[in-house]
């Protein structure tokens, strides 16, 4: 027998890229050799040290019972230890941290936590699909913020109408961004906190890739702004500054009102994570950072190869700030699906089509610096064999 759905499911927004992975299996299982760049999956494994710990802190029985609902006090300390060290921001680890199971958890839950249906929420355009997703499942509207070159993919708050912001309820921003890999600065957060106080907008700034800003630029937190903790949250996970992915950790931190309400929705939903997990991750955030520095020039090192080549054949390819991405504008002649689906037939390059992102993704590709150096030139290599740009 054949349940129907709820309604909430119903509403949940296609799964877009599910399309790219059938075509790329289909490709593979012809035999072809695809260089995947079009997801957003860390290539390299989580360092040992922390591996390690984990393996030894399994060992101990008390972990092998339920854990605390919100989390050990250990871990949230270690958040403190953490932000403090990193942005200078202090937090109290009782009413101003949130344990996730990831972010991309979090960042569903929060819609649930603050929106009722026909609420609106402000969401960048492009952006990471699953904001929607959450938004969706409470049945609230949005107002998309165009992402473009000419403002360094920042929004125009001034473009935003009145009415807009003072329905508005909650405000959606990720820097470094995902897919432009852009950054943003502190005068930016400034105004958000600004704005934000003015129409009494909850923040909720994505901070995925707080550990990855290129040539020594380190990104800056939306907490490190003053007044920001009365506006906002961020969340980060451990997912890409220790390639720690696959084990599903992540953190919010800010307004202990907004903390409090994802904690309540988690009480409900989950127990917390598994103790020797939540051990690593404290010992992943306090210990020695060198291999998060490692894995940045490890990344420099691939944008510099893959986008040295691209520009020698041709191809005008802006710099990406942060992120492990670079959003790359289409040639003229083609829109952002036609040029992926060249890519991939013909070059055996998988990258993501930026209308995948939103209406504003149209005119540009993502791809992944997520394969080692060799088989990035050797993607540049392929497209160059395409014979489409002026110096091929
Ligand atoms: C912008 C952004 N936010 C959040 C996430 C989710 O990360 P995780 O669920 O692994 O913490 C991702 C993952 O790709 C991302 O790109």
């Amino acid at each position: 027998m054949d349940f129907p759905f709820s309604d909430a499911l119903k509403r949940l927004p296609e799964q877009f890229f599910a399309g790219l992975v059938h075509k790329v299996s289909l490709l593979e299982q012809e035999g072809h050799d695809i260089i995947k760049l079009g997801q957003g999956n860390p290539d390299l494994p989580t360092p040992q040290h922390i591996v390690d710990k984990l393996k030894e802190a399994s060992d101990n029985p008390a972990y092998h019972k339920y854990s605390p609902f919100r989390g050990f006090d250990f871990l949230r300390q270690a958040v403190c230890d953490f932000y403090a060290r990193e942005y200078k921001v202090e937090l109290d680890p009782e009413t101003e941290v949130a344990i996730m199971f990831g972010s991309k958890t979090g960042l569903v839950e929060i819609s649930q936590c603050l929106l009722n249906p026909g609420d609106l929420a402000l969401l960048p355009d492009p952006g990471y699909p699953d904001y929607m997703s959450g938004i969706e499942l409470a049945q609230a509207r949005t107002s998309l913020m165009p992402l473009t070159a000419a403002l360094d993919f920042l929004p125009d708050y001034t473009a935003i109408t009145d009415e807009d912001l003072e329905e508005a309820k909650l405000l959606f921003l990720n820097y470094p961004n995902n897919p432009t890999a852009a950054t943003a600065n502190q005068a930016f957060f400034d105004k958000t906190v600004e704005l934000a106080k003015k129409h009494q907008i909850c923040v909720l700034h994505d901070f995925a890739y707080g550990a990855l800003g290129y040539d020594g630029k380190k990104p800056q937190s939306f907490l490190q702004s003053e007044g920001s903790k009365e506006v906002g949250i961020e969340m980060y996970t451990l997912s890409k500054t220790y390639n720690m992915a696959g084990w599903r950790i992540a953190f919010a931190v800010g307004n202990a009102s907004v903390i409090e309400s994802i904690n309540l929705i988690q009480d409900h939903v989950y127990v917390s994570l598994f103790g020797a997990m939540q051990e690593a991750a404290a010992y992943a955030l306090t210990s020695d950072q060198i291999c998060v520095e490692e894995l940045l020039q490890t990344y420099e090192l691939r944008r510099d190869a893959f986008l040295g080549h691209l520009r020698a054949i041709g191809w005008e390819v802006p710099e990406p700030k942060g992120t492990f991405f670079v959003w790359l504008p289409v040639p003229k002649g083609y829109t952002s699906e036609a040029f992926a689906d060249l890519l991939l037939e013909e070059a055996h390059v998988a990258v993501a089509p930026g209308n995948g992102f939103g209406a504003y993704g149209e005119g540009y590709v993502r791809a992944g610096l997520l394969d080692s150096e060799e088989r990035l030139l050797e993607a540049a290599k392929r497209i160059e064999k395409l014979g489409i740009f002026s110096k091929t």
